[in-house]
C-alpha cells in the first residue's frame, strides 16, 4: 500500500513538472530573426545596454545564444555573466565574455565557420536589465560559404534553427531587416508571417538606415507602407564596422543614434515612436505586457487545476504521509509557490501593476 502511495505521489510531481512550470517562470522570450549580417546581435546589444556579443561582416553568430537576463535590484552591484557550459566561474568583464561566446563556438562549431543548433546558454545578472530570455541566432543563410563547414543543406539547418525557437507562441520575434535589402523579399518577413499569422507578437526591426544608397531613404519601410505588419516598424542605427573596430562604447552609440536621426531632413518628419533603440525597447515592453496578459488567465488556470488535483490526492492519501513522500510534497510546494512569487514579483510587479 505504502508503495503505491508513494508511485502515485511522485507522479504527481512528474506531471506537475509536465505543465512547464519551469517555461512559464522563463517568461517572457524575444528571439531576433533575420538574414546573416542584417544587424542582429547589435540590435540585442543595444537593448541590453552591455557590450557583449561577437558582431561582425560575415558569419559571427554561429551557435544559437540563450541570454538570460536576470535583474539585480542592487543598482550599486557590479553586472557579471555566467555560463552554463562553465558553472562556477563569475565573469565580470564583458570583453571576457565576447571572446569565451567565440572560444565555446570554435570548440562546437570549428574554427571554419560551421553553424551548430547548440546553443550556448548565458545568464547575465544586472541592475540595467529586466527579466528577460533574449536568443540571439545565426542568420538565416541561403549559400553555404566558401571553403567552410556548411553543407549543401545551410538555408535548412539555418531556418529550422530559427523555427525552433520562433515558433513557441510566447516568443516575441523581433524581425531584423537591413535598409539597404529589398524587404519584400526578406526571409525573416516571411517567416514571421507564417508563424504569426496575426501578427500579435512580431516586430519589425529597420537597421543599417545610415548607409542606404545615396537618394534613398527608409521612411516607407519604417512607416509600413512597403509590408504592412500589425506591430509596426522601428529603425534603428546601430555601430558601423569602422565603429566596431574603434570599440565604441554601447552608450556612445546611443547618442549618435540620436543625433543621426534628430538632425536628418526626411527621418525628422517620422514619428519619433518609429525611431531609435530606446523607442524599440518602449514598444517591446509595450508587447510583453500585453501578451503576458492574454497568456496570466491561461497560467493561472493550469495551476489550479493542478492544485486541486494535488489537494485531492493529499485527501485521498490521509496523513501522515511516508517520510520520501512528504519530501517529495514539499518539493512539489516549494516550485508552485516559487513560481507564484516569482511571477508576482517580476512580470506582475514591473509590467503590469504599472499599466493598470
Ligand atoms: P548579425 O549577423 O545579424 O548578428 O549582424 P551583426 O550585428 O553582427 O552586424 C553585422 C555587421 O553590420 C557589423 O559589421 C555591424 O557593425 C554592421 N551593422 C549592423 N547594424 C548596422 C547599422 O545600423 N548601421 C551600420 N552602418 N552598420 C551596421
Ligand atoms: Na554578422
Ligand atoms: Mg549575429
Amino acid at each position: 500500500l505504502l508503495y503505491h502511495k508513494l508511485k502515485k505521489l511522485i507522479s504527481v510531481v512528474d506531471e506537475l513538472r509536465d505543465v512547464g512550470l519551469q517555461q512559464y517562470i522563463n517568461l517572457p522570450r524575444i528571439a531576433v530573426l533575420g538574414q546573416q549580417s542584417s544587424g542582429k546581435s547589435s540590435v540585442l546589444e543595444s537593448i541590453v545596454g552591455i557590450d557583449f556579443l561577437p558582431r561582425g561582416s560575415g558569419v559571427v553568430t554561429r551557435r544559437p545564444a540563450e541570454l538570460r537576463l536576470v535583474h539585480v535590484a542592487d543598482d550599486n552591484a557590479k553586472p557579471w555573466a555566467e555560463f552554463a557550459e562553465l558553472r562556477g566561474k563569475k565573469f565580470y568583464d564583458f570583453d571576457e565574455v565576447r571572446q569565451t561566446i567565440d572560444v565555446l563556438t570554435d570548440k562546437i562549431a570549428g574554427k571554419k565557420k560551421g553553424i551548430v543548433d547548440k546553443p550556448i546558454v548565458i545568464s547575465i545578472h544586472s541592475h540595467t536589465c529586466p527579466d528577460l530570455t533574449l536568443i540571439d541566432l545565426p542568420g538565416i543563410t541561403r549559400i553555404p560559404l566558401q571553403g567552410s563547414d556548411q553543407g549543401m543543406d545551410i538555408e535548412k539547418v539555418t531556418k529550422k534553427m530559427a523555427l525552433r525557437y520562433v515558433k513557441d507562441p510566447r516568443t516575441i520575434i523581433l524581425a531584423v531587416i537591413p535598409a539597404n535589402a529589398d524587404m519584400t523579399t526578406s526571409d525573416a518577413l516571411q517567416m514571421a508571417r507564417d508563424l504569426d499569422p496575426k501578427g500579435i507578437r512580431t516586430i519589425g526591426v529597420i537597421t543599417k538606415i545610415d548607409i542606404m544608397d545615396k537618394g534613398t531613404n527608409a521612411k516607407r519601410m519604417i512607416m509600413g507602407q512597403e509590408v504592412p505588419l500589425r506591430l509596426g516598424y522601428v529603425g534603428v542605427k546601430n555601430r558601423s564596422q569602422q565603429d566596431i573596430t574603434d570599440k565604441m562604447r554601447v552608450s556612445k552609440a546611443l547618442n549618435e543614434e540620436k543625433l543621426f536621426f534628430s538632425s536628418h531632413k526626411i527621418y525628422s518628419t517620422v514619428p519619433s515612436e518609429n525611431l531609435g533603440t530606446a523607442s524599440l525597447t518602449k514598444k517591446l515592453t509595450k508587447v510583453l505586457f500585453t501578451h503576458i496578459k492574454n497568456y496570466l488567465p491561461q497560467i493561472v488556470k493550469e495551476i489550479n487545476v493542478k492544485r486541486k488535483e494535488v489537494e485531492e490526492r493529499l485527501r485521498e492519501l490521509g496523513p501522515p504521509l511516508p517520510k520520501e513522500g512528504a519530501e517529495k510534497m514539499q518539493l512539489l510546494w516549494n516550485m508552485v509557490t516559487e513560481f507564484c512569487t516569482n511571477f508576482k514579483n517580476t512580470i506582475g510587479g514591473r509590467y503590469i501593476s504599472q499599466q493598470d
